[in-house]
């Protein structure tokens, strides 16, 4: 066990754990920070998707020992009010069906926007494709993406 220091959603929170737990472990077991969630725990469905330094990683894959002081953002962390462009999307579309998988591929629309504002059906595709979904959302993931992607 060791104590980490890590910048979660602009606060500096400590933890004490093995250097290779996983983040998703710390977010969730540790600071309650559950909207981030568990699905294969192997980098195949994305539900566990967070922006380090506003980069979509799988939090399920990154130890908290080599975090350092880069900045990460959760879907908790992504507005102030759950009013960033690709949550109000979604609402709108109403995208989720049982919501597993959401929270994740929110995360991953959001920092494709930031890099590329007006993507593509092909820049969707390629950005999303490593989120999956178990309830077949996908049309409506595709619409909110560019409805929020107008509006933003
Ligand atoms: S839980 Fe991390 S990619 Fe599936
Ligand atoms: S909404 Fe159920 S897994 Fe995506």
């Amino acid at each position: 066990m060791s104590e980490f220091k890590i910048v979660i959603n602009g606060n500096t929170e400590t933890v004490n754990v093995a250097e290779d737990t996983p983040l998703l472990w710390v977010l969730r077991d540790h600071l309650q920070l559950t909207g981030t969630k568990f699905g294969c725990g192997i980098a195949q469905c994305g539900a566990c998707t967070v922006h380090l330094e506003g980069i979509p990683v799988r939090s399920c894959q990154i130890q908290v020992g080599a975090i350092g002081d880069q900045k990460i953002t959760t879907i908790e962390g992504l507005s102030e009010n759950g009013d960033h462009p690709v949550q109000k999307a979604w609402l709108e579309l109403d995208v989720p069906q049982c919501g597993y998988c959401q929270a994740g591929q929110i995360m991953s629309a959001a920092a494709l926007l930031k890099t590329n504002p007006n993507p593509t059906d092909a820049d969707i595709d390629a950005a999303m494709n490593g989120n999956i979904c178990r309830c077949g959302t996908y049309k409506r993931i595709k619409a909110a993406i560019k409805s929020a992607a107008v509006n933003s």
